[in-house]
């Protein structure tokens, strides 16, 4: 922004926190600098659902008059907002209210509906890749990758591990076609198999549950997470020591991607070519090889899925990589 226009930024500590909380600091020029290569945030985070942002906290705060009060006593032109779906939805709630947003598509779950990629994602992707790469060579492994919704970390990671299955919260899988797959490498002198399963991964029969009742059911078994009931499920079924691996919250952390260094680059570029022209209440997006950008509101709380039709998918398929169904 520096280089387009005659700017001014304040930095708001932990996300919407510090906006309710009117915590900020002035940003220098030379506090952007040498930051290219880091991970995490300079400015820190918080968590604030959407669903309890029109919620009167338990102190009597008013969470959208707060925000609207700092950005209003800060004098800001502009408020950018870096994260995923929820930051978004919030975004979109505060443009709504009359602020001036511009959202910046941030969440290694890719599931930002317009946008090819969030920057995080490809970061995300090296690092479940390298996990997978590491435990290549031992046993049967199933390996539990973040996404709950949205598989398109473990269907990017899992083809670029080479995982033999791959299972996603968007197909509902069938337990003995695992089996099978495991069991036709086993056959085949193959001494591991790689599975590749994402946290949202649900089998066929949870798919036909509501949220509620699978939730019950889940707590009726064993095993707190899905990649360790699926090696114990096989263990038992095909009768090979299959193990489970949670590389967990290292998938978000550690030093940028080159592509994600190149794509928020260019994000952040287009962000301040908004400001500077005063086109508010959009996001930006990757459409192709083009930076564009989106209108918060068609954008907001939609979706992003991986479609049964998704490039990457259909060539995982082609590979003969078992999807689970
Ligand atoms: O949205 C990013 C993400 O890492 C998801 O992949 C994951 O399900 C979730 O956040 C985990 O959130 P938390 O760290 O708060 O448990």
């Amino acid at each position: 922004a520096y280089e387009l226009f005659d700017a001014e930024i304040i930095g708001i500590r932990n996300g919407y926190g510090g906006l309710i909380e009117g915590e900020y600091q002035e940003m220098s020029k030379k506090q952007f600098s040498g930051i290219l290569t880091l991970g995490g945030t300079i400015l820190g985070t918080s968590r604030q659902p959407f669903r309890n942002m029109r919620v009167i906290d338990e102190r009597g705060v008013d969470k959208v008059a707060a925000m609207k009060k700092t950005y209003k006593d800060l004098k800001l032109d502009c408020l950018v907002t870096l994260g995923g779906n929820g930051t978004h939805k919030t975004a979109n709630l505060l443009s709504e209210e009359g602020l001036n947003v511009i959202g910046l598509p941030k969440t290694i779950d890719n599931d930002i509906y317009g946008t090819d990629f969030t920057f995080g994602f490809h970061t995300a992707v090296d690092i479940a890749t390298e996990v997978i790469d590491r435990i290549h060579t031992t046993a049967c492994m199933v390996v539990e990758l973040m996404g709950n919704k949205a598989g398109w970390l473990t269907l990017y990671a899992g083809l670029a591990g080479g995982a033999d299955v791959i299972l996603l919260p968007e197909i509902p899988y069938d337990i003995k076609k695992v089996a099978q797959a495991v069991e036709a490498r086993a056959k085949s002198k193959k001494p591991f198999s790689i599975i590749a399963v994402a946290e949202g991964a649900m089998s066929e029969e949870e798919a036909k549950m509501k949220k509620k009742e699978r939730e019950a059911y889940r707590a009726t078994l064993p095993y707190d997470c899905i990649s360790k009931r699926i090696a114990a499920q096989l263990s038992e079924m095909v009768g090979v020591e299959a193990r489970h691996v949670v590389p967990g919250h290292i998938q978000r952390g550690g030093s940028p991607s080159a592509y994600d260094r190149v794509l928020s680059t260019q994000f952040g570029v287009h962000a301040a070519q908004l400001i500077r022209d005063e086109i508010y209440g959009v996001t930006v997006a990757l459409d192709g090889n083009e930076i564009i950008h989106n209108k918060l509101k068609d954008i907001a709380g939609v979706p992003k899925p991986v479609p049964k039709d998704d490039h990457v998918l259909t060539t995982a398929r082609n590979m003969g990589i078992c999807m689970g169904d």
